[in-house]
């Protein structure tokens, strides 16, 4: 039986509204990154690559939101996303969708557990 890997991202109190986490993993058994964050109190999680092209949405700046803090946003050409469903809004790519990536949050802390994901030390 395969055993359950939870993946610690933070303490809850460190990550704020609007803010994020990146952490590098395996996706799938390839190299990858999730984003973890906050919005409107609840904490989501995507694998951190957009629907436009294979880019992280954190590649050109070290932020996942855009200017209002209501919408995520890929540094690389301004696609939007809508943070709850991980939908894009924007006319390009319209309606496609990040990748949801199961996250928990219990205790004061945040923790990946999605079997899709192992940690980046299970590489090889
Ligand atoms: S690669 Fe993300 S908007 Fe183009």
């Amino acid at each position: 039986m395969r055993r359950k890997t939870r993946i610690w991202v933070c303490h809850s109190a460190d990550l704020k509204e609007a803010d994020y986490h990146r952490v590098d993993v395996l996706y799938s058994q390839k190299p990858s990154s999730v984003i973890v964050f906050r919005h409107n109190g609840e904490c989501l999680a995507y694998r951190n690559l957009c629907v436009h092209m294979p880019r992280e949405l954190d590649c050109e700046a070290d932020m996942i939101f855009d200017a209002t803090g209501r919408l995520l946003r890929c540094s690389m050409h301004g696609i939007v996303y809508e943070p709850k469903t991980g939908t894009s809004v924007s006319e390009i790519c319209w309606g496609k969708k990040l990748t949801p990536v199961k996250v928990e949050e219990a205790d004061d802390g945040i923790w990946i557990s999605d079997k899709r994901v192992r940690p980046m030390d299970e590489q090889g």
